[in-house]
């Protein structure tokens, strides 16, 4: 996509920007194959990433998408949030562009075409057909259910056997009680729900689980989810979702709006929750990076603070997808500069 097409599309209001880049990308033949260099590649959780920068959940969220973007040179993508059934979401508008703190609000509210027609899709991508690139599954609750882990079980049973690894999203902002489900007590009855049938299941045994956390926890909080991940041998953390907090110094007029905040001002606000993981887990549990990357040295400081792997979206609706390459390449220079082999001897190296 040239950077007049991301101009133009800039013009129309987000939601409709991103359909139509949606549909522009459906448009792409997937004829790409992608090499990167050697020093970005890592072995990690049982998994091959060619490169440690995935695109974060919410822009595929029916997974309609998943080649095209692996061929833009994203190392692994993350589909969702899926909910069992499907739900249209709160009132539109919903998503605000923040131009001028390159940053979004949202308060989407997990619109998505629900379990059963996403399945469709991801049956028709074969994971060991794909040549470059690792899938991931997000799943959610309906906004509407009684009974929350019954959902989260529900979607890692029918989804998680078409994906690389799930992610259970106990941290979006926008569905009212979810966040709750990253409390003391609640949070391990829900992993505990989750192992006990990824014990019987064996299309899904061997498969990591992250848990997606929010960067707005305290400290007792975040205390409380390493203790558990530790007891109960958790695959992996993603930190962080967006946040409910406005940082003084946004200059947007639309800094009041409600939802959840990403992009450049949610950087130091994650990575900070990002490090405090990475020290309470003494580096015992993997861990994702995401939020306010816009750039190589940014992403090099998620992994420096303790993140195997880092995820991004609102950047990617600023700079378009020249981004990655760009990221990449800033990558391999600062691992080099700093007398690193691999990206995997970064990790955690500023804490
Ligand atoms: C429009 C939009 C929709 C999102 N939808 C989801 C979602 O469905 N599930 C989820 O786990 N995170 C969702 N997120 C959060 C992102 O995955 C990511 O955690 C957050 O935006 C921080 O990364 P960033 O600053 O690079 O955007 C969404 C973010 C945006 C901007």
């Amino acid at each position: 996509m040239t950077n007049i097409l991301l101009n133009l599309i800039k013009i129309f209001p987000p939601e409709i920007a991103h359909s139509i880049t949606l549909r522009l990308l459906k448009l792409k033949i997937n004829t790409i194959t992608q090499t990167d260099h050697p020093i970005l590649k890592q072995h990690f959780l049982g998994l091959d990433f060619s490169n440690p920068i995935g695109l974060a959940a919410g822009f595929d969220k029916n997974a309609e998408v998943i080649n095209q973007i692996l061929n833009l040179g994203f190392g692994f993508t993350e589909i969702g949030t899926v909910t069992p059934r499907p739900q249209e979401g709160n009132v539109k508008p919903r998503i605000f562009r923040l131009s001028e703190d390159e940053a979004i609000i949202n308060h989407l509210g997990f619109n998505n075409k629900g379990s059963e027609k996403v399945l469709k899709k991801l049956k028709k991508i074969n994971l060991s057909n794909l040549n470059y690139g690792i899938v991931g599954i997000n799943i959610g609750k309906n906004k509407n259910s009684e009974d929350a882990i019954s959902d989260y079980c529900y979607c890692l049973e029918k989804l998680g056997p078409f994906g690389h690894y799930v992610t259970i999203n106990i941290s979006s902002p926008n569905t009212p009680g979810l966040r709750d489900l990253q409390l003391r007590g609640k949070i391990e009855n829900l992993v505990k729900k989750l192992q006990n049938i990824q014990e019987k299941l064996n299309s899904i045994k061997s498969k990591p689980i992250f848990l997606k956390i929010s960067p707005d926890l305290n400290d007792e909080q975040l205390r409380d989810i390493a203790l558990m991940s530790l007891a109960n041998n958790v695959s992996g953390l993603i930190i962080s979702n967006s946040t409910v907090e406005r940082p003084t110094n946004l200059n947007s007029s639309h800094r009041t709006e409600i939802g959840g905040l990403s992009g450049k001002p949610l950087f130091l606000h994650s990575t900070l929750a990002l490090k405090k993981m990475y020290t309470l887990t003494n580096a015992n549990i993997p861990l994702i990076g995401v939020g306010g990357i816009s750039n190589g040295k940014e992403c090099y400081e998620k992994i420096k603070s303790g993140a195997n792997l880092v995820q991004l979206y609102t950047a990617l609706t600023f700079q378009g997808p020249k981004i990655i390459s760009k990221i990449k390449k800033e990558l391999v220079y600062l691992i080099k500069t700093d007398g690193f082999n691999n990206v995997k001897e970064v990790v955690g190296k500023e804490v």
